[in-house]
């Protein structure tokens, strides 16, 4: 019967025990490969922040923050435990993210000084933290190669090119303003760094929105392909590494559980047979893989009667929102149902009813395997400092976890399945990356100052 089609199709992203342990185990062995040698699929980038933040930070920073879809430059003063800021917020054209990496930095620029103009600071060289949320291989605090786009953005000239340098030069060609860039920073590490002022448990960041991504704090011995003679004093004990587990599979050891589904949307997007993980995990792909999963069943004439639509056969229809938004339980299936043909989707009450369930299928397994990945980090830090139980806090950001309505639910349970050794408490950040951006500066400011 029709129904039963459509059950076996949602049954390829129902993942067992088994599979999501196997999952656990795979991402512990990226780990770990990642910390010994350059070039694994998981890279574990060295972020050279050595501590979180101990509340002794103070003074003026700017903080300038390049996530998925937006721009965000502000200003944040600590003065005695308390933290003020100012924000604006920018979008990142399309054409833009895609045209030539001058272009792109000298936007950024251009976003910069027309913040410093609206808090009127233009004359004043403020120390400046920036967020790059896309990996980048440092060699200290204020440097990084990016090594590879993500997320969508294609911009020219930039692999391979530190980025730091592109911003300054940008600033220079523009000639209105200077910055003193003393820290770059993934968008893990600066939201693991604003949750870890506010709790010192928080050892881990994540982010779950546009892309996948995770950092924690590691042992320095244990990370091997950092030399011993790159600036590192006798009291750092431990250094925050950036996973870009997003990057799990790109070697194939995630076949197993991908769905032709997968397949599909990783073909056709701007890196094929990259980023594996975050492809299965993270809001830019999800709606694709529903959207893959509808056009296959409209195919089959076991949805919208059998009637494939020019929409349907869109690109990108289904972002993140319309995902939160069909699966939250207070909406009516008529809502469901208006939602979709908003997006240009006619169909009676079963197919909303369809659409539902192939949404809550593809955003549970996403919230699982991110659950399984996190359980392989928390227990290796339980392992390394062995500990019988560990308690720990994860920073998280993202507008996957924030906004879903089942996300965070089914990423906790998961966890808590997983790793039962460890008592995990997930803090949501409250201001972005950025803060931690400028507490980075800000440690990095009173080191040269000592
Ligand atoms: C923001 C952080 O709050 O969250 C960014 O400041 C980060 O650095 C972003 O990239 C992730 O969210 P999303 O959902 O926009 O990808
Ligand atoms: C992508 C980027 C990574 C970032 C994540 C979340 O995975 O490669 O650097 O942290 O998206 O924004």
């Amino acid at each position: 019967s029709q129904r039963r089609k459509v059950d076996e199709a949602l049954s390829l992203f129902t993942l067992n025990q088994q599979q999501l342990q196997l999952v656990k185990s795979r991402m512990r062995e990226g780990l770990e490969a990642g910390l010994k040698s350059k070039g694994s699929s998981v890279k574990m980038l060295p972020s050279f922040v050595y501590h979180t933040p101990d509340g002794t930070e103070y003074g003026k920073f700017l903080a300038l923050d390049l996530g998925g879809t937006n721009f965000r430059a502000m200003l944040v003063r600590f003065k005695r435990q308390k933290s003020r800021l100012y924000h604006k917020i920018y979008t990142i054209p399309l054409e833009i993210m895609q045209g030539t990496g001058e272009e792109l930095f000298d936007h950024l620029a251009q976003c910069v000084c027309d913040f410093l103009d609206y808090m009127g600071l233009k004359k004043a060289r403020l120390p400046a933290g920036f967020t790059f949320s896309f990996p980048c291989e440092q060699s200290g605090v204020d440097t990084g190669t990016l090594v590879s786009w993500t997320k969508g953005f294609k911009a020219t000239d930039c692999e391979g090119q530190d980025v730091v340098s592109m911003l300054r030069e940008a600033i220079k060609r523009r000639n209105e303003f200077d910055l003193d860039i003393v820290a770059l920073l993934n968008d893990t590490v600066g939201t693991m760094m604003s949750c870890a002022y506010e709790d010192p448990q928080c050892e881990i960041g994540m982010i779950a929105g546009t892309g996948s991504n995770l950092c924690y704090m590691e042992q320095l011995k244990n990370i091997e392909k950092i030399k011993e003679d790159s600036g590192i004093t006798r009291t750092d004990t431990e250094m925050c590494i950036n996973t870009e587990w997003g990057g799990l599979g790109d070697d194939r050891c995630l076949d197993e559980i991908i769905t032709p589904y997968d397949a599909e949307v990783d073909i056709h997007s701007v890196n094929p047979g990259k980023q594996r993980f975050e492809k299965l995990t993270s809001g830019m792909y999800l709606g694709e893989i529903v959207r893959q999963v509808l056009l296959d069943l409209t195919r089959r004439g076991l949805l919208f009667k059998g009637n494939v639509t020019e929409t349907l056969k869109t690109p990108g229809i289904f972002e993140t929102k319309y995902l939160s938004q069909i699966e939250s339980d207070r909406l009516a299936l008529l809502q469901v149902r208006s939602i979709l043909q908003h997006l240009g989707l006619r169909g009676t009450c079963d197919d909303s009813i369809v659409v539902k369930e192939v949404c809550g299928a593809v955003s549970r397994r996403a919230a699982q395997l991110c659950g399984a990945g996190m359980a392989a980090v928390v227990d290796k830090i339980r392992e390394d400092r062995r500990l019988e139980r560990l308690s720990i806090t994860v920073g998280v950001d993202g507008a996957l976890y924030k906004l879903h309505p089942h996300f965070s639910q089914v990423l906790k349970e998961t966890v808590k399945v997983m790793a039962p050794q460890c008592d995990v408490t997930f803090l949501p950040s409250e201001e972005g990356s950025g803060k931690g951006a400028a507490l980075i500066a800000a440690v990095v400011r009173q080191k040269q100052e000592m």
